[in-house]
């Protein structure tokens, strides 16, 4: 994080607010193929409002397909459909800066989802998994430069970064998830089988490109994190078959039913 970071979030923030956020208690990022359940989970009925990335100081625009890239609010929830990706080339700071905001807004508890590779061999595309840990693969920290001010400790805990307790809730609400590590490179190529091989061997279960940075921030805040991949495909060399983006969004909107039953359970739980 650069100096300037916190300046940058509490212009986000009074963006935000200028356009009607107030304090939600729970904060949802909604990741590849999953954009369009902000429109179950909080439909327009409940009074949304819906901010565009590019009116809020400081976040841009997303490039990627399958991201729809605007911050919905209510008074008790914040969901970001759409993330930023350091594949996109953003400096770190950019790409946690929408996290850093809903921190700063006031959330307790973050939920985070994504799409990603299944290393596990019990996976199969289409299942969800709570991420228990993460092995971050990233060659990078967001952390890194002056301590920000907002942040608990110059050297955060990480033995919990993925709540327990939020865990269980979740299990509770759909007892089928699976719980494993996500491992994060960069990306934007997928991974080679050999890469893939090592990251068995190291106790990873998923492999992705996002997450870890906003996780990271997150509880840096001191605020609770619940975590869900969505497998969408076999990771490299397990299939047989190359890796392709679009299978990616397809996979990932054909368990929207069941990502909505959950997820709205959580912001029920999470949200009042
Ligand atoms: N690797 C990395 N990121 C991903 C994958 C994968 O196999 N699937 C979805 N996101």
């Amino acid at each position: 994080m650069q100096r300037d970071f916190q300046e940058r979030v509490q212009a986000a923030v009074a963006s935000a607010r200028n356009h009607g956020a107030s304090t939600p208690r729970v904060g949802l990022i909604l990741g590849s193929g999953l954009s369009d359940l902000v429109d179950q989970l909080l439909p327009a009925e409940t009074g949304r409002l819906a901010i565009p990335y590019g009116e809020i100081e400081g976040f841009g625009v997303t490039s990627v397909i399958g991201h729809r890239g605007a911050l919905y609010v209510t008074p008790d929830v914040a969901v970001m459909a759409g993330r930023f990706h350091f594949y996109e080339g953003k400096p770190i700071d950019d790409v946690v800066l929408p996290v850093a905001t809903l921190c700063a807004l006031g959330i307790r508890a973050l939920i985070v989802t994504n799409a990603a590779g299944g290393i596990n061999p019990d996976y199969q595309p289409g299942d969800l998994v709570l991420i228990r840990d993460h092995i971050n693969l990233m060659g990078t920290n967001p952390l890194i430069g002056p301590k920000d001010p907002e942040s608990v400790a110059r050297f955060p805990d990480m033995t919990e970064a993925y709540s327990a307790t939020l865990r269980r809730t979740a299990l509770d609400l759909d007892a089928q998830l699976k719980e494993g590590v996500y491992v994060a490179f960069t990306g934007p190529t997928y991974e080679t089988p050999a890469e893939i091989r090592m990251l068995g061997a190291v106790g990873g279960d998923l492999v992705g490109m996002s997450t870890v940075p906003e996780v990271i921030v997150a509880r840096s805040y001191g605020v609770e994190v619940l975590g869900i991949s969505t497998v969408t495909n076999l990771a490299a060399g397990l299939s047989g078959k190359p890796l392709d983006h679009s299978e990616v969004v397809e996979v990932g909107s054909s368990i929207q039913g069941r990502m909505t039953t959950l997820l709205s359970g959580l912001l029920k739980r999470l949200g009042s």
